[in-house]
């Protein structure tokens, strides 16, 4: 089985790569094949539609790490109550063809306080949008969870990430049974 996950911050300090590196390490553990993509460090051209993009080695990375997936762990960084602007261009290089029948699991860093829920809202709307079975669990980290470094360490952020991580890859092996790696 092979697990898309994708790190939705554009920054080069990124808390949302903190929970993404994790789900992926869960992932890993769970004897899932990660494919792991960081719109932070694979830059992706501004979305046009144009059809040259498609030679473009970021967006034939993206593409075929969507089309090999068999579920989807994505994380975003709550920038104004949405996602991120990067990550929405990353999504808007995809098409349902990627997504439909294959679930996603939602996390998000926020900045504290009540933050984060929007941001997932607006990430679970456009997954649908793409046709992908979001699992109905979520998760919001805030600043606390994190170390100095961005690594998550909070017992009980990880713990539920771990969750979220494994909840994905039992939906997905339901799914497609036939995928899961032994
Ligand atoms: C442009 C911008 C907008 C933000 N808007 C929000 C917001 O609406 N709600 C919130 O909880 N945090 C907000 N934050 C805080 C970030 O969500 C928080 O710092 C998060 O950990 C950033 O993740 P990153 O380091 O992976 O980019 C904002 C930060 C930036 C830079």
């Amino acid at each position: 089985m092979k697990i898309m996950v994708i790190a939705g911050s554009p920054t080069a300090e990124s808390r949302t790569r903190g929970v993404a590196q994790y789900a992926a390490e869960v992932l890993r553990e769970l004897n899932v094949e990660v494919l792991y993509f960081d719109v932070g460090i694979d830059r992706l051209p501004l979305f046009t539609g144009d059809a040259s993009e498609a030679d473009n080695e970021t967006v034939k990375k993206l593409a075929a790490y969507a089309e090999e997936a068999d579920g989807f762990f994505v994380t975003t960084p709550e920038y104004h109550s949405g996602m991120s602007g990067a990550l929405k261009n990353a999504l808007d290089f995809l098409g349902g063809k990627y997504f439909k029948n294959k679930p996603s699991a939602i996390a998000v860093a926020a900045g504290g306080g009540k933050g984060g829920m929007n941001a997932m809202t607006n990430l679970r709307t456009v997954l649908r949008g793409l046709y992908s079975l979001v699992l109905p669990d979520q998760y919001v980290a805030d600043p606390v969870a994190f170390d100095e470094g961005n690594v998550l360490t909070d017992e009980l952020a990880k713990t539920r990430v771990a969750e979220l991580a494994k909840q994905l890859a039992e939906m997905t092996a339901l799914i497609q049974p036939s995928k899961v790696n032994n």
